[in-house]
C-alpha cells in the first residue's frame, strides 16, 4: 500500500535539528517532567510512583484512571468511549485504518494536517477537498460542503482549530456541518489537537464527539499540555467504533508506555494550571506576531484564532521552500515552507509563533532581515 510522503513532518525531520532560530515548532515552550510535577505540587509522591513502577505492558487499554481523566474533559465520553495511543498521530492512523473501507468517498477540509487525506487516499479512498480559502478567514464555506456531500460520502475530516490557519469552527458551524453529515449518514472526524488552545475564552469549540453520534476526535498531550514527549494521544467515539479500533491497535500497539501513562494522569488532573500557563504565552506571542505582520507591508495573514500556528501570505517574488531554505542557510531561522501544504500554497509559510516569546521576537528580527535582502534584490533588477 502506498502513501504520500508527509510534506510537514518530512521538512521538519531534515531542517529542525540544526535550527538556531524554531519559527516552525508547534508546541508551546515544552515542559520538563520538573516542570509538571511541580505544577502539581506532588513531586515526591509521584517521583516515588515513578520509582515503584513495574515496566510490565500495565493495562493493555490504559489504567481506568487514565480512561477516566481523558473522559472527563468531553460531555458526553465514557471509559468505554476512549482508547489511548502513542500520540495523536497514533490516533488519527489508527482510527482512520478503521474507518475507512476501498472505494468510500471522503471529504476533508484543505489546507490540514496531512494525516488526515493521506491516510484515507492511501486505504484506498477517494478524498475530495472542501477548499479553506483566506478570504473567507480559512472557513468552510458549509453551502460548497452542502454541494459536495452524497449519499456515499462515509466522512467528512475537519481539523478542528486548523493547523495550519489557527481558524476554528465555532458550534454553530459545527452544529450545521453535523446537520450535513447526519443527511448523508456520514461520520463527523475532527482532530483536535489544539482544540483547548482556543484564545479568546469565550469562544470554545465542542468536540466532534460530544455533538454528534457519529462523531469521532482524536487529541493528545503534545500540544495543549506541553508534552509532546510523553507520547500519549487519544481517539473520543462511539464504544462500538472504539472496540473496532482497540481489534486495530492490538496488532500496532499493544499498550502505551507506563510512565506515560502515569504522569499523562498527572497532567490532566493539572490541565487547568497548564491551560493557563500556556494560553498566557500563546496570547503573548499572538500580539508579538499580529504588531510584526501589521509592520511588514508585503505580509498579510488571518489572524489566528486558536492554536499555535498561522499562515503567513507573502508577496515576494520566491517559492516558499527556496524562501526558507535561504532564510535558514542565512542564519538558522527556520520557518516551514507553504508549499509542504500543498502546491497551491507556495507563497504562504506557516509559522509556529508560540513557543516563547523570546524566541519569536528573535525570529521574526532576522525574518524582517531576509525580507529587506529580497526588498533590495528586487530593488536591484528594476
Ligand atoms: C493537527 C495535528 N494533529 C496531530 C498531530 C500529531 O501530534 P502528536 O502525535 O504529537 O499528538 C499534530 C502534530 O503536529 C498536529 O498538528
Amino acid at each position: 500500500m502506498k502513501i504520500a510522503p508527509f510534506g510537514v513532518e518530512q521538512w521538519m525531520n531534515e531542517w529542525e535539528e540544526g535550527a538556531v532560530t524554531n519559527l516552525a515548532e508547534t508546541c508551546v515552550d515544552s515542559m520538563t517532567v520538573e516542570n509538571l510535577l511541580d505544577i502539581s505540587g506532588l513531586r515526591d509522591e509521584i517521583m516515588d510512583q515513578m520509582m515503584k513502577l513495574r515496566l510490565s505492558y500495565g493495562d493493555i487499554l490504559g489504567s481506568v484512571e487514565l480512561l477516566d481523566s481523558i473522559a472527563s474533559m468531553y460531555e458526553h465520553a465514557a471509559r468505554g468511549s476512549v482508547i489511548v495511543m502513542n500520540g495523536g498521530s497514533a490516533a488519527n492512523f489508527i482510527s482512520l485504518y478503521t474507518l475507512i473501507e476501498p472505494g468510500d468517498e471522503v471529504i476533508c477540509v484543505y489546507p490540514a494536517y496531512q494525516q488526515l487525506y493521506s491516510i484515507p487516499e492511501s486505504f484506498g479512498a477517494s478524498v475530495r477537498f472542501l477548499r479553506l480559502r483566506p478570504e473567507n478567514g480559512f472557513k468552510a464555506d458549509l453551502n460548497e460542503l452542502r454541494g459536495m456531500v452524497t449519499n456515499r460520502t462515509k466522512v467528512i475530516c475537519i481539523n478542528n482549530s486548523n493547523n495550519p490557519t489557527g481558524a476554528i469552527m465555532d458550534h454553530s458551524e459545527l452544529e450545521q456541518i453535523v446537520r450535513i453529515a447526519d443527511s448523508a449518514g456520514a461520520w463527523l472526524y475532527s482532530d483536535e489537537a489544539y482544540r483547548f488552545m482556543v484564545h479568546d475564552a469565550s469562544k470554545q469549540i465542542p468536540s466532534a464527539a460530544d455533538i454528534y453520534e457519529r462523531g469521532i476526535a482524536t487529541c493528545s498531550l503534545s500540544k495543549c499540555f506541553s508534552l509532546a514527549g510523553l507520547r500519549l494521544g487519544w481517539v473520543i467515539g462511539p464504544e462500538s467504533f472504539i472496540k473496532e479500533v482497540a481489534c486495530r491497535r492490538d496488532y500496532t500497539t499493544i499498550s502505551c508506555g507506563r510512565i506515560d501513562d502515569l504522569l499523562g494522569r498527572v497532567a490532566i488532573k493539572n490541565r487547568d494550571r497548564i491551560f493557563s500557563r500556556n494560553l498566557d504565552i500563546v496570547r503573548r506571542c499572538a500580539v508579538i506576531l499580529d504588531d510584526w505582520v501589521r509592520s511588514e507591508e508585503r505580509i498579510d495573514y488571518v489572524k489566528p484564532e486558536a492554536g499555535t500556528t498561522a499562515f503567513l501570505h507573502y508577496d515576494y517574488d520566491i517559492g516558499s521552500e527556496d524562501f526558507c531554505r535561504r532564510l535558514y542557510r542565512k542564519d538558522g531561522t527556520f520557518l516551514l515552507p507553504g508549499a509542504c501544504f500543498g502546491p497551491e500554497f507556495d507563497r504562504y509559510l506557516r509559522i509556529g509563533y508560540a513557543y516563547s516569546p523570546g524566541v519569536l521576537e528573535d525570529g521574526l528580527r532576522l525574518v524582517s532581515g531576509f525580507l529587506r535582502d529580497l526588498d533590495e534584490e528586487a530593488g536591484s533588477k528594476n
